[in-house]
């Protein structure tokens, strides 16, 4: 492959349909769409893709019934504990969580602060899970902290693009080049809005569980066939 995307940015969708096009409860769905999210982590680090974000839970997936959110901490609980060992080239990839994820239940915060702490000086693949993330409060957090920082900077002159960047989530993380969406919705639903502006969007009807390392390199293929103008001619 010529032209490998640096960052693939993936919403993770169609769990649901999955599940209940097998009349299974939705549960299972999000089940197999952890190994699912595996089996693309482990195609990424074969493929030589950089840096892979993945959108794992919404600030507006609080919205569903509280049994299946449940079942949804409880899988990032396992995986996120089992990860030490579990992910490909685990002595290589980076973890990083962006969102609100101190606010998670479960004991989850303190879980993800020591995966996110031991795989700080890994060099492989990056590997950024979005949990509790909502892109329009990634911006505000990012005012927020601008503010709180006023008393002591000039931002007078210095509210630029790369100093409002600095106070997002994940800063030194490049935008993403392809944005992949499963199971055919042709929307955003709040993920990285800001990061977002020059992604190419790959839509696939193909759900979640479903989603291989063959659909992965589709995806990618077209991308290749994208001119990307960024505005200019
Ligand atoms: C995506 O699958 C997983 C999460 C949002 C947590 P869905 O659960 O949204 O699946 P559908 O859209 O109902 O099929
Ligand atoms: C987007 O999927 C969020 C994640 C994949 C985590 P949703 O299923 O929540 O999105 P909508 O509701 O179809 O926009
Ligand atoms: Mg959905």
């Amino acid at each position: 492959m010529s032209i490998i995307p640096r960052h693939i940015a993936v919403i993770m969708d169609g769990n649901g349909r999955w599940a209940k096009n097998r009349k299974l409860p939705r549960g299972i769905g999000h089940r197999q769409g952890v190994k699912s999210a595996q089996r693309i982590i482990k195609s990424c680090v074969d493929l030589g893709v950089r840096y892979l974000t993945l959108y794992a839970f919404s600030t507006e997936n609080w919205k569903r019934p509280p049994r299946e959110i449940k079942i949804i901490m409880n899988l990032f609980l396992k995986y996120i504990t089992a990860s030490k060992t579990e992910l490909p080239e685990h002595e290589k990839v980076r973890v990083r969580v962006i969102g609100r994820w101190h606010e998670l239940p479960y004991g989850l915060p303190s879980k993800i602060q020591s995966i996110i702490d031991d795989t700080a000086k890994h060099e492989g693949l990056n590997l950024t899970l979005a949990i509790n993330y909502g892109g329009r409060k990634e911006i505000l957090d990012a005012i927020g902290a601008i503010i709180k920082d006023s008393k002591t900077i000039n931002t007078k002159n210095v509210i630029s693009e790369e100093f409002l960047q600095k106070y997002l989530y994940a800063p030194e993380i490049p935008d993403p080049d392809l944005l992949i969406r499963t199971a055919g919705e042709y929307r955003i639903s709040n993920f990285l809005l800001w990061q977002m502006a020059y992604a190419e969007i790959y839509v696939t009807k193909k759900l979640w569980p479903d989603f291989g390392k063959s659909d992965l390199m589709e995806a990618m293929n077209d991308f290749q066939n994208r001119e990307r103008r960024f505005g200019s001619v």
